[in-house]
Order: C-alpha cells, then sequence, then structure tokens
C-alpha cells in the first residue's frame, strides 16, 4: 500500500533545511521543524519566515497562504518530537559520523514504518543506512538549493533500499511539484558530480589571481548563460559546506586531484568567512544571510576602464569565417570604420551578404532603423590585402585556428602596421604569446576572445600575455566597452576562464555518461532543473560539435597534464565516427529523427 506522508520531519534548518521545511509545507503537509538548540532553532525559524516573506513581497504568495504555510510546521528542539512522522529528512552538516548518530538515534524515536532520508550532498546513504536497523528503509533525498525554486529532487536508492520505498518518495517528490531522477549511490549522484569539480577549478582560478571574483563570474554568466557565477554560487552553497562535500567526492570518487579542495577554502572556512550565511564569502554581504553583496576592498572602484591613450577609430578585421563575419558586424555597428580583409572578393562578397542579412534581421525585429543599417554597411572597407590595414588603430585577426598561418599573420602585420596599434587575436584555444613573440612588439598584442555569435554575445575575454602593455590591456577595455560587452580580463592558459571551465565540465558528463552512471536524458534534466543551467551538457555538446569539444579538451589536456582533463574516450569515439553533433545530423542525439 503506498505511504500517505501525512507529517514528515526535517532535522537541521539551515541552507538546506529551513528550504526543504517550506516545500513541503507548501505542499499542504505538517512539518516537525527539528535543531539542536533553542538558539539555532530561532535562526531556522528566521531564515524559514526571512524566505516566506519575501516570497509574499515578490507576489509568489499570497500572505494568507503565508500563514497556513507556517501553521503547518511545528518548531521543535531535539528529536523526540518525531515520534510519530512519517518520514524524517535531514540536512544536518555534512559529516558522517554526524549523520550517522543521527540516524542510529531516529531509528530509535521514529515509528517502525517511517522512512528515514538524508539530504547529504556526497556522503554514502549506504554507509548512513547501516547506522540503523532498517537499512531498507533509508533513502537519499537530495534537494537543490535554494530548496523552494529548483525543480530538481535526486533520489538515491542504496542497494538494500525496498523498491517500494523508492516509489513512494518518487510520488511524493511529484506532489512536491518537483522532478526526480533515482540514482543508485556514488559521490555527488548526478549534479553534484558534475558542477563541484568546475567550482574547485573556478576557485582554483581566483586563488592563482588569474582573474579577479567579477570576472570569473561574469564569465561564466554571461560566457554560458549560467544563473550565477561559481564564486557567488559557492557563497550560496557555504563554504564549509562546498569544502566538505568535495573532500568527499575526492576520497569517494576515485582520488580525483581536482576534488581536492583548494586551499584557499579551508583557509576561508577557518577564518569563518562560509558566504552569505556568515555574511562573507568570496564577496561581501549585507549582513550574515542577505543575498545583497555589498561592496568591499577587492570591489573595482568603477565598472568603467580607465580612458585610453591609444584612440581607436579604424579597425581591420582579418577573416571570412563565422567569427570575422560576426566581429566585423559588431564594430560597424558601434560606430567603427572597418577594414575587412579577406583572401579574395568572392570571400568579401560572401561576408558582405552576411553581415547585411543579420543587420537586415535587426531591422525586421525593430532593433535598427534602415539608416543606421546602411550606414554600419557604408562605414565597411572591403579589401583582399593586408595592406590596406596600414592607418588602422586596433586589428583583429579571426582566421583559421593553426598556429603556423597566425603566426605568420601577426609577422605581416607587425610590418604593415603602424606603431602603437593594438594587435588582438580572437583564438579561442592557441597561445596568444606565440602569436605576440612573432611580431617585434608582443607588448601590443593582446587577445580578444568573441563568443559565437559574436553580435549577440555579451562577453569578451581579454587575454594578457606576460609581455602584454598594460596600456594594451586598457585599450581593449574600452574597445569592449565601447562595443556593449563586458570584458572580462585573464591570463594566457589555455582555454581562458570560459573554455577551461565549461569543456571540462561537459567531458565529465560524457565520462559520466560512458560510466552508465545515468542517461544523457537524465543528466541533462538534473544540469537544468538542479542548477538552473541553459542546456543540459549533451544538448550543448551537439550544438557547439563534437569535435570543438575534443579540440578543447585536448589542448587543456596538453597543457595541464591533469588526468581528469584527459578527453572521454566516448567523445573521442563519437567524432570518429563522424557524430560531430547537430551540424551532422548526429552527436549524442539522432536529430535526423527530431
Ligand atoms: N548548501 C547546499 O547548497 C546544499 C545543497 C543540497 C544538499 N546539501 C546538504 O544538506 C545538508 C545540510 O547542509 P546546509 O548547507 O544546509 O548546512 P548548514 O550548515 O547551513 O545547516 C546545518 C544545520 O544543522 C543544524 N544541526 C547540526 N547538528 C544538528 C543535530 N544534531 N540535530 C539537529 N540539527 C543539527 C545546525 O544548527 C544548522 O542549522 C548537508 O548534508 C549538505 O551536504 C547542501
Amino acid at each position: 500500500m503506498t505511504r500517505e506522508f501525512a507529517s514528515v520531519g526535517v532535522v537541521g534548518l539551515g541552507t538546506m533545511g529551513a528550504g526543504i521545511v517550506e516545500v513541503f509545507a507548501r505542499n499542504g503537509i505538517d512539518v516537525v521543524a527539528v535543531e539542536i538548540s533553542d538558539a539555532a532553532l530561532d535562526r531556522g525559524r528566521a531564515n524559514l519566515t526571512g524566505s516566506t516573506n519575501r516570497a509574499v513581497a515578490r507576489g509568489k504568495l499570497a500572505e494568507a497562504d503565508r500563514d497556513a504555510l507556517l501553521g503547518r510546521v511545528t518548531f521543535a528542539v531535539g528529536l523526540d518530537a518525531l515520534h510519530s512522522v512519517d518520514l524524517v529528512i535531514e540536512a544536518v552538516p555534512e559529516h558522517l559520523d554526524l549523520k550517522q548518530r543521527l540516524f542510529a538515534e531516529l531509528d530509535r524515536v521514529c515509528k517502525p514504518e517511517a522512512i528515514l532520508a538524508t539530504n547529504t550532498s556526497s556522503l554514502s546513504v549506504t554507509e548512513i543506512s547501516v547506522a540503523t536497523a532498517r537499512p531498507n528503509q533509508v533513502v537519499g533525498i537530495h534537494f537543490f538549493n535554494p530548496a523552494p525554486v529548483m525543480k530538481l529532487v535526486e533520489v538515491v536508492r542504496t542497494v538494500v533500499t525496498s523498491a517500494d520505498v523508492v516509489a513512494d518518495v518518487e510520488a511524493l517528490c511529484k506532489r512536491l511539484g518537483k522532478v526526480d531522477v533515482t540514482i543508485s549511490d556514488r559521490a555527488g549522484f548526478i549534479a553534484n558530480a558534475l558542477l563541484f569539480g568546475y567550482l574547485n577549478h573556478a576557485v582554483d582560478l581566483f586563488e592563482s589571481r588569474y582573474a579577479t571574483r567579477e570576472d570569473i563570474d561574469a564569465a561564466m554568466k554571461l560566457g554560458c548563460g549560467l544563473p550565477m557565477g561559481p564564486l557567488a554560487l559557492m557563497d550560496l552553497i557555504g563554504l564549509d559546506t562546498a569544502y566538505e562535500i568535495l573532500d568527499t567526492m575526492y576520497r569517494r570518487g576515485g582520488r580525483d586531484r581536482r576534488h581536492a579542495p583548494v586551499p584557499l577554502l579551508k583557509q576561508m572556512v577557518t577564518a569563518g568567512l562560509l558566504g552569505r550565511k556568515s555574511g562573507r564569502g568570496f564577496y561581501t554581504y549585507e549582513r550574515p544571510g542577505s543575498p545583497k553583496v555589498v561592496p568591499d576592498e577587492q570591489t573595482p572602484t568603477t565598472t568603467e576602464p580607465a580612458a585610453s591613450d591609444q584612440a581607436v577609430t579604424k579597425i581591420g578585421i582579418v577573416g571570412s569565417g563565422t567569427m570575422a563575419t560576426g566581429i566585423i558586424e559588431v564594430f560597424a555597428n558601434a560606430g567603427y570604420e572597418v577594414v575587412s580583409v579577406t583572401r579574395g572578393a568572392e570571400q568579401s562578397a560572401k561576408v558582405f551578404e552576411a553581415v547585411r542579412t543579420s543587420l537586415n534581421k535587426g531591422v525586421v525585429r525593430g532593433r535598427l532603423s534602415e539608416v543606421d543599417r546602411d550606414a554600419a554597411l557604408g562605414r565597411i572597407n572591403w579589401s583582399a590585402t593586408l595592406d590596406h590595414l596600414a592607418d588602422v588603430d586596433l586589428v583583429v585577426e579571426a582566421v583559421v585556428e593553426e598556429l603556423s598561418v597566425k603566426k605568420a599573420l601577426f609577422a605581416s602585420l607587425d610590418e604593415i602596421c603602424k606603431p602603437g596599434v593594438v594587435l588582438a587575436t580572437t583564438t579561442s584555444s592557441l597561445p596568444v604569446i606565440e602569436m605576440a613573440m612573432a611580431t617585434q612588439r608582443p607588448a601590443d598584442v593582446v587577445g580578444l576572445h568573441f563568443f559565437n555569435p559574436a553580435p549577440a554575445m555579451p562577453l569578451v575575454e581579454i587575454v594578457r600575455t606576460i609581455r602584454t602593455s598594460a596600456e594594451t590591456v586598457t585599450t581593449a577595455q574600452v574597445v569592449s566597452a565601447t562595443l556593449g560587452k563586458t570584458g572580462v580580463v585573464c591570463g594566457d592558459r589555455s582555454g581562458f576562464i570560459v573554455n577551461a571551465l565549461l569543456f571540462s565540465y561537459l567531458n565529465d558528463a560524457v565520462r559520466m555518461l560512458e560510466a552508465s552512471y545515468s542517461t544523457a536524458d537524465d543528466i541533462d534534466h538534473a544540469m537544468k532543473l538542479g542548477c538552473g543551467y541553459p542546456m543540459g551538457p549533451f544538448e550543448l555538446l551537439d550544438v557547439v560539435g563534437l569535435d570543438v569539444a575534443l579540440a578543447i579538451q585536448r589542448e587543456l589536456y596538453l597543457e595541464l597534464r591533469e588526468p581528469g582533463f584527459a578527453p572521454a574516450p566516448l567523445l573521442e569515439h563519437l567524432v570518429t565516427a563522424g557524430y560531430l553533433g547537430r551540424k551532422t545530423g548526429r552527436g549524442f542525439r539522432d536529430h535526423t529523427r527530431r
């Protein structure tokens, strides 16, 4: 017979527990909310009232419904209050011994038929379950932060969890309006196993001063459409919790060094910088628990880059592919005079057509007037020889991604262009310093990594080599701002910020599929509904192209020699088989049948 779940218990009312109480109570279920002390109970109650009050203020919850919701919650100190509930879910700190002791106690207090659930993110549900005399009634119910908002619940079944317990918990998740994926007991389950390597990698970039916190976060939000940057997300999760999750994943998940918590994390936790909940983590918040970031000593003094001495009005753009075409449009549309250099009249005609078609779309959508379109087109000069770049102020090259070709081009630009010109490459994977050293003026060479489609994507990565001058970086920042893009500054390492963080995560998803832990559909679901990603990893890989992903991943691996970055064999096989994604009709999914 299916269980009814008339009342449930929640133990621990911190970041997750308070949200879980809200989810149950919102859906008409009576909740007994338990904490360890009166002071912690007061904090938990404040977490719940704060969250429900915000929902009322935003018009997402009626006042009467909030009152009814709060009326369904009984607060108590100590586990004895849980004697008659049908299910208990715990959300106490991520320590195995603490959870085992708690489960032994719950087993004693709760009625025999009650289900005992853990919200652990990384610990073994099996190890927790054997602390009780009812391991077949123990299950993982892993909510995502913030629990009232995120749709996903991972239901974790151990080898001894009864099938009827899993079925009843799945039905309960549906009743709560959640989407559940049921998986076996592996460190990090689906979402965290893919998320935490990425988060730790981002902390590593920050610790090594590869880029600022603002730039790392902006890069991932604007370059990948993620709802939050990785460092802001770490603050939301809580650095102590994140540390424990990484530490457990490292120990349980095959000692992948990418999961070994970056030293800075431990230091921050020891210093009490736990993220939002303590008022300070990577960022500083208005007060503990507040989502509002306030300026601190790391906040850039102004969002506008300092004015540059290098006046830039005329731009040379070399290349005729997708990126060159988009970049020509971006500059011309922003009012710059453009000299486009392609390999011949035929290519120039094609690029002209592509730019005109794209600008016309802007006219049809009402974003651009016909006059402005014609003015933008009129600002582009078409040429088939580099000699016409003698008097430009900035060159952006977007030719084929081959080092020998790019180096030869930079050597020619060095001969042709006037002194003081900024020479930029839009390479996504080659070392910018190689191109800089092909010239006699490495201080003037910088990476300007646009994203595809350039007119739509708001991000530009400004890549500073060890020879790039501060003035060149400033000019690149000013130009990016004039284009209406957010320029983030980073060092000259493989993948820069976005691709280094993004493609390693995509590669991890392929490994997870290869290990048959879950399906492509469930993994895509987990990342979209659990982490708010606009696309799941397999959807994105099919759009980006598996060959592109493989090439980037190979570069990352070759440069960093980190075994965890080695391209997944399945990715290599699919590319060898010609399954490159949408462009060939088949990648992880068959697009010819849809
Ligand atoms: N933070 C996240 O984003 C997130 C997401 C999903 C799952 N989780 C998991 O949820 C669990 C809780 O994490 P959190 O971030 O909410 O932690 P937290 O530190 O914010 O809250 C933990 C709460 O548990 C209470 N507590 C400690 N010992 C207790 C006991 N013996 N009895 C009753 N209450 C006790 C503490 O007073 C505190 O309020 C962890 O297992 C974590 O891995 C966290």
